[in-house]
This record gives structure tokens, C-alpha cells and sequence, in this order.
């Protein structure tokens, strides 16, 4: 179980799996799961940085948030000291949820984004070339080089940015939300102000009758989702169940725990097949993933005016900040990436939340959808090591 669910909750879950033979580990499937890591040192870096300040910065970029938490970075550290080179690792790419792999590029901008405030922290200044060998269009970006990072040394330190602080306390948080308790039009306000960076912008709602409606379209995209097998079992061979698969993979869906560990031993946690229909797994998942969408107290979207690959990056850049912001008003967040998605079922579902929020497809693209509310918080998503992510 997640740390700190109380003594009741993991006897209810217990209950659940024995009695009724469900396993209510599908939280950590596809839309997030309830069963992390134990504690927060399992899945921080160990080891040394050796001395080299760009491996120390690397550690703190390697905190951002990716999707489906592949971490898709690759970082040549061979050159000057003061320079390295970002790449796309082509094996972490997700080609059924994102086949343009616009969301790894979103990913890869985040980690610039962490990367660039580790750089100020330390009192120098990060300068990124993106695409320096050209952003050409036609060419998926992944086999490019992405961005050319140089840390240049400052005579006069800059100020810290006071939301590196929350680097180390953000999180996904996959939980339902407190339905009690809205979210201000203040904090909204905030939130938005902070996302409306790198010439990405921000909208949002937390009026509670447009919170309602866009909480029941978002709950009947999930069911769709969950009617899209390749989507599913992309998500399920991304799952990594036990603390043994977990600490191999260091990546992915983290979920352990005694619970969901014994449904993986007797083959009620398939990661190779999708679950049947009306299995206990799927009916859960698809249960788990409604109360995500129904409990929101309110929805950010970013949006972009064009959808380069630069703008992608950009996206990133602007939505890590958005959650350590969140962050730091105590605010939860989770991304619903699904509605999304380029599946022709999801189309749909996008006109709908186009129509109720007011947006115009034809003038922006929207790029990422996240919920907002209040709950307990959770615990940190694993992190591959240094080692694997750098070339040297
Ligand atoms: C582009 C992008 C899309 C994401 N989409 C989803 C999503 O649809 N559902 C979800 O639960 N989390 C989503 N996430 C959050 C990641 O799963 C999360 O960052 C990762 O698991 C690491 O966990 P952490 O953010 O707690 O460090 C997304 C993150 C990014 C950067």
C-alpha cells in the first residue's frame, strides 16, 4: 500500500481483492496507481556524481515529470565541461499514445526546464540551442539532436527561482480528489499566470457546474479510452509491479505493495494480454480512471498558437512550472492526457471539451489537460539512475 493509507483503507483494499476477487491495483495501470515505492529513497538516485557539476544538475532534471514516466532523455556528456548534448532515447517512446511523439518532446522540455532553474540555482546560466542541427519538419524529431545546453558562468549570481525549491516535492497525484473542497478562482489565477511562459498559454475552470461537465466528458472519454486495446496494453507492459521489477526498470508505472504483488503471482495482473471486458481488473481500471475524472475540482489546459517542435518543448517548459507551482499552493494535479489522444474514438470527446470550454481548434492546438483539486499527498515515482541516461 501507499505510504500513510491508514490502517482501514488497506483493510477495505484487502477485503476487496479477497472478497470479491478484484484487484483494485488498476489504479497504477493506466491512469496511476495507489502503490509506489515505499519510501522516497528508493527511487532517488544513489550514487555519486563524481564531481562533475553537470552530473549533480543532471540529477535534478531527471526529476521532471515524463510521460508515463519513460523518461525519454539522453545525455552526451563527451565535449567541454560546461557542455552537453540532449537526444531523445528512441527505445522510450510511446508510438499507440503518442505516435507524433508530441508528449516526448513534452517530456524532454520539462527536464530543459528543471535542468535550466538547477543551473541558476548554482548560480550560473543555462543556455539551450533547440534542433541546432535544424528543425526540419518532415524529420520526426527524436532522431535529431534536440538541444546543445551550455552553462555559462555568471559574475553576478542570478536570483534563485523560487520554484526550484518544489523540485523534489512534486508529483503526479493520481488520487481522487477532495470533492468538499474547491479550488479558489485566486489560486486558479496564479496557476495560470505561472503556465503562461515560453509563449505557451493557459486557461482554465474552477466554476463548479463547467467543473461538473468537463469532469462527466472527461469520464466518458476514459471509457472509451479503455475500449482501445493498443492503448491498454501499451500502458500495461509499462507497468512494473514489486519492488523487484520496479528497481530493474526504475521507470514506467510503479506499483508494489503486498496486494497487487500477489495478483501479479497468480496471473490476475496480465501486462502481455488485455484484461477481458468485464474482468474484475478492467472494471476497476475503468472505475479508477472515472473517479480521477469525476472528482476534479477544476482543469488547466495549455495551449499553443502552431504545434512546432520547439513549441513542444516549449509546452514542457511551461507545464513543469505549472506543477511546482501547484505544488507550492498545495495544490494537486494530474495530467488526463487521454482526451488527447489522435485515436479517431477520442475525437469525439475533444469537440465536446472544445465546445464547452470555448476553445478554437482552428486558431490554437491544445497540449496538455491536467485536473486540479486537493488530497493526501503521495509518494515519489521512481527514477532511473544517472548512468543510465548519460553517455560519457
Ligand atoms: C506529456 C505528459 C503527459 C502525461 N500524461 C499523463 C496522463 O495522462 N495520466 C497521468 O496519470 N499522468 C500523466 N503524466 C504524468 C506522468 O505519468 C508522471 O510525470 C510520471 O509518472 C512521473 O511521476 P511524477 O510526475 O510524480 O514524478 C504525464 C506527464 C507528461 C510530461
Amino acid at each position: 500500500m501507499k505510504n500513510g493509507d491508514s490502517f482501514q483503507q488497506q483493510r477495505r483494499a484487502c477485503i476487496r481483492i479477497i472478497g470479491g476477487g478484484a484487484v483494485i491495483v488498476s489504479a497504477g495501470l493506466l491512469t496511476g496507481c495507489h502503490f509506489e515505492a515505499e519510501n522516497d529513497e528508493q527511487v532517488h538516485f544513489k550514487g555519486e556524481a563524481d564531481g562533475d557539476l553537470r552530473k549533480h544538475l543532471l540529477k535534478k532534471a531527471a526529476l521532471a515529470p515524463s510521460s508515463h514516466n519513460l523518461q525519454p532523455w539522453l545525455i552526451d556528456l563527451r565535449g567541454s565541461k560546461d557542455s552537453m548534448t540532449l537526444r531523445a532515447d528512441p527505445e522510450r517512446l510511446l508510438p499507440v499514445a503518442d505516435p507524433y511523439a508530441r508528449e516526448t518532446l513534452i517530456s524532454l522540455g520539462c527536464f530543459l526546464e528543471v535542468l535550466s532553474m538547477a543551473v541558476q540555482a548554482n548560480g550560473n546560466q543555462c543556455e539551450i540551442i533547440l534542433f541546432p542541427d535544424g528543425d526540419e519538419p518532415q524529420l520526426m524529431p527524436i532522431a535529431s539532436v534536440i538541444a546543445w545546453i551550455r552553462i555559462i558562468p555568471l559574475s553576478q549570481p542570478p536570483l534563485p527561482d523560487p520554484l526550484f525549491s518544489m523540485v523534489e516535492q512534486r508529483r503526479t497525484n493520481r488520487r481522487p480528489y477532495e470533492l468538499q473542497r474547491a479550488v479558489s478562482e485566486d489560486i486558479l489565477r496564479a496557476l495560470r499566470g505561472v503556465a503562461n511562459t515560453h509563449g505557451i498559454h493557459a486557461a482554465g475552470c474552477v466554476e463548479p457546474s463547467l467543473v461538473k461537465k468537463i469532469n462527466h466528458l472527461a469520464a466518458n472519454a476514459w471509457r472509451t479510452e479503455m475500449s482501445n486495446n493498443d492503448a491498454v496494453l501499451e500502458s500495461l507492459r509499462l507497468t512494473r509491479v514489486g519492488r523487484k521489477e520496479i528497481e530493474a526498470h526504475r521507470d514506467g508505472i510503479a506499483v508494489s505493495g503486498f496486494l497487487p504483488e500477489m495478483a501479479a503471482i497468480f496471473g490476475l495482473f496480465p501486462r502481455d494480454r488485455v484484461p477481458e471486458p468485464d474482468s474484475a481488473l478492467m472494471l476497476d481500471m475503468i472505475a479508477t480512471g472515472e473517479e480521477q475524472a469525476q472528482t476534479a475540482a477544476g482543469w488547466i489546459w495549455l495551449y499553443s498558437q502552431g504545434n512546432s517542435y520547439a513549441q513542444q518543448i516549449a509546452v514542457g517548459r511551461a507545464f513543469v512550472r505549472l506543477q511546482l507551482a501547484a505544488a507550492l499552493y498545495g495544490i494537486a494535479m494530474q495530467p488526463m492526457s487521454y482526451l488527447l489522444s489522435e485515436a479517431p474514438q477520442m475525437q469525439p470527446h475533444r469537440k465536446e471539451f472544445y465546445a464547452k470550454v470555448g476553445f478554437d481548434p482552428n486558431q490554437y492546438h491544445l497540449q496538455m489537460l491536467v485536473r486540479i483539486g486537493y488530497a493526501a499527498s503521495v509518494s515519489a515515482a521512481p527514477r532511473r539512475r544517472l548512468n543510465d541516461f548519460i553517455q560519457e
